[in-house]
């Protein structure tokens, strides 16, 4: 009985300090307007009348799209936000319009090959998220036609061994540094460009992995992790960085490191991960931490208010590289709605960027449907004359990005983001949390401790019956019924934050790579993100000192079995270690 009472003491600032040494995002201290007060229906709003206006953009007064050369790419993103626009609102305002539409992309640019690469690509996650809008098989077919085209720019093990590469006429490395070159996509269609980089590469893998989600076709999630092996063995340097290329004539990188880099591998690792098995999920969500963290971290790309700052400079036909970071994390938010801290930071960033697009990129008065760049402070004068199709498809990213999302509700504090403590030399380096953790949690048990003796001293001087009745006054009502396991198990789902029913992760898929990934799929408007489990209510408002004084009673009153293992909590988070997250 006493041992088990000394091992609860001991165990529990343990666990504070356990749980403060996982890794947690904490959000910038700079942000400014991180929840999103516009309605649900106002945002509906707002998103539709960009789209249309993005819209009569490109089509002419017969309906016909105006297509050139330098605008196929930003039209095929278009069309993304379109099919993205009915998933959201469960709706079909699009779909006639997308199947007039795909045709004519397909005439333009016949089987979707553009001669940048991630151009044509991008028509093929359209097209694949206007299947899963739709369910109509066409989409799916062209989504596969342009999925082939990028196939067909992106190495293969068998050609690199033959020597005979696809469309080149130039000698490619079939390693760098020992390592197969297998997994990447060309940037160009130009025979003489060994030019392999992250706008193609990334666009591939996001092009597979969303066509092994909505197919399960295990094809598509092997093309997918083979991009994902050439992004982190080609495509990126040894500080993490997203370098933004590679000539394989040589394996001589190219300078420089977008936000474009990061956002797009940002979201082929969002579906990728949630369509893996469950012995690759970890390393690729591991992947998706260390990217957002660099991404939203760059004091270079962002205002000291966490505004995205990298799209400045509007030149025509060039990529704002904003909207590929905010689809990244939308594509996280969306796919993933177990509340951790990660999912926290990434709604308040979002929230950061949505409010700074609208009353800093938004025309005014009859220009309430049009966007610029920069985001990060208002235009003087204001210019919404300055609009492209591309300024206006980057506001888009976000206007859709904010649809789902929910802000959480107050006071609830997040989990952190890998419950296990981390591995190696990470868990010697304490932050002041998990000290200020370990010096509560041991004044606690002094405390505790001291009370403890002074009741064995007054209870043996009094009636048993007496004992049970003060218990009974100061016990919270919901407990004085319930049994030692009971109250356990009570406190250990506390601890938890949700429990074991909280946890809102899919069934792992059966096999490796190819999948049974019927349990997953997207969480638009029903996103859980504020689901409280009821039976939580009560004990939320109980501190955990009171939790860990009426345990203490408890066990003094029940005979604990010397046999009975103590009870299992110390992998969960106690929620004092990390208020600091909300
Ligand atoms: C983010 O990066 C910083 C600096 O490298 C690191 O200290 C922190 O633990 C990282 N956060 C997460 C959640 O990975
Ligand atoms: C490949 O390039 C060489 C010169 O670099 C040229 O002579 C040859 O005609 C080219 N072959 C093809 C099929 O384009
Ligand atoms: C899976 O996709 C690949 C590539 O499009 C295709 O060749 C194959 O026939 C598909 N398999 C099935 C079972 O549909
Ligand atoms: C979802 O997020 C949680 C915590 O943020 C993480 O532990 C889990 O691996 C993620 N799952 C997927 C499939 O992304
Ligand atoms: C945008 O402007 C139009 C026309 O001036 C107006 O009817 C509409 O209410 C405005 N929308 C918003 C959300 O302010
Ligand atoms: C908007 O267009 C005007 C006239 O074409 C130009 O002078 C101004 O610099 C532009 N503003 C921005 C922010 O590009």
């Amino acid at each position: 009985m006493l041992a088990a009472s000394a091992l609860a003491y001991i165990t529990f600032p343990l666990m504070v300090l356990m749980a403060a040494n996982a890794q947690t995002f904490v959000p910038n201290p700079g942000w400014r307007n991180t929840n999103i007060d516009v309605s649900t229906k106002d945002r509906i709003d707002i998103a539709r009348d960009a789209l249309n206006k993005a819209i009569a953009m490109i089509v002419d007064d017969s309906n016909g799209l105006k297509f050139e050369d330098g605008n196929y790419g930003p039209i095929g993103r278009l069309f993304s936000q379109m099919a993205q626009f009915d998933m959201l609102t469960k709706q079909t305002v699009y779909k006639e319009r997308l199947l007039d539409f795909f045709p004519q992309a397909e005439k333009f640019r016949p089987g979707f090959v553009h001669s940048s690469i991630n151009w044509g690509l991008s028509h093929s996650i359209a097209a694949t998220q206007a299947f899963t809008a739709y369910s109509d098989p066409s989409f799916l077919e062209w989504a596969e036609q342009a999925w082939r085209g990028g196939e067909a720019y992106t190495l293969k093990e068998e050609e690199l061994k033959t020597g005979r590469i696809n469309g080149k006429n130039v000698t490619i490395r079939s390693e760098c540094e020992g390592v197969s070159t297998a997994g990447g996509t060309f940037w160009n269609n130009k025979p003489e460009d060994p030019f392999v980089n992250a706008l193609g590469t990334g666009s591939f893998l996001i092009a597979s992995s969303v066509l092994s989600e909505a197919t399960k076709n295990s094809t598509y999630a092997l093309f997918a992790s083979k991009s994902r092996d050439f992004y982190y063995n080609h495509l990126r340097n040894t500080r993490g960085d997203m370098l933004d290329g590679k000539h394989l004539n040589e394996c001589q990188p190219s300078a420089g490191a977008y936000p474009a880099n990061f956002g797009l591998v940002m979201e082929g690792l969002a579906v990728l991960t949630s369509v893996s098995g469950q012995e690759n999920r970890n390393t690729y969500f591991s992947d998706l931490v260390e990217i957002v963290n660099r991404t939203v971290s760059n004091t270079e790309w962002h205002s000291q208010q966490g505004i995205l700052s990298a799209d400045l400079t509007a030149r025509p036909f060039v990529e704002l590289v904003g909207q590929y970071v905010v689809r990244g994390l939308a594509a996280i938010y969306d796919r993933n709605n177990t509340r951790s801290s990660l999912r926290t930071f990434v709604r308040q960033y979002l929230g950061v960027q949505y409010n700074a697009v609208r009353s800093n990129a938004r025309g005014q008065g009859s220009s309430n449907d049009t966007y610029t760049v920069p985001w990060t402070s208002p235009q003087q004068p204001p210019s919404s004359q300055n609009a492209t199709l591309e300024t206006q498809i980057n506001a888009l990213s976000i206007l859709l990005a904010a649809i789902p999302i929910q802000n959480d509700p107050p006071g609830e504090p997040e989990p952190s983001i890998t419950p296990e403590p981390p591995k190696g030399t990470n868990r010697t380096t304490l932050d002041w949390r998990a000290i200020v953790g370990a010096v509560i949690g041991g004044l606690a048990t002094v405390c505790l401790l001291t009370v403890f003796v002074l009741w064995l001293v007054r209870r043996r001087s009094r009636s048993r019956h007496f004992v049970n009745a003060l218990d009974a006054t100061l016990l919270p009502t919901e407990f004085a019924n319930q049994s030692q396991t009971e109250l356990f198990a009570s406190i250990n789902k506390h601890l938890h934050l949700g429990g074991p029913d909280g946890e809102k992760d899919r069934p792992p898929p059966s096999e490796s790579g190819s999948g049974d990934l019927s349990g997953w799929s997207l969480t638009y408007l029903e996103d859980t993100d504020t689901g409280t489990d009821s039976s939580q209510a009560p004990l939320s408002m109980v501190s955990t000192a009171e939790i860990m004084s009426v345990l203490n009673r408890r066990l003094q009153g029940v005979e604990w079995p010397e046999d009975d293992p103590p009870p299992d909590y110390v992998s969960h988070n106690p929620p004092s270690s990390n208020r600091s997250t909300e």
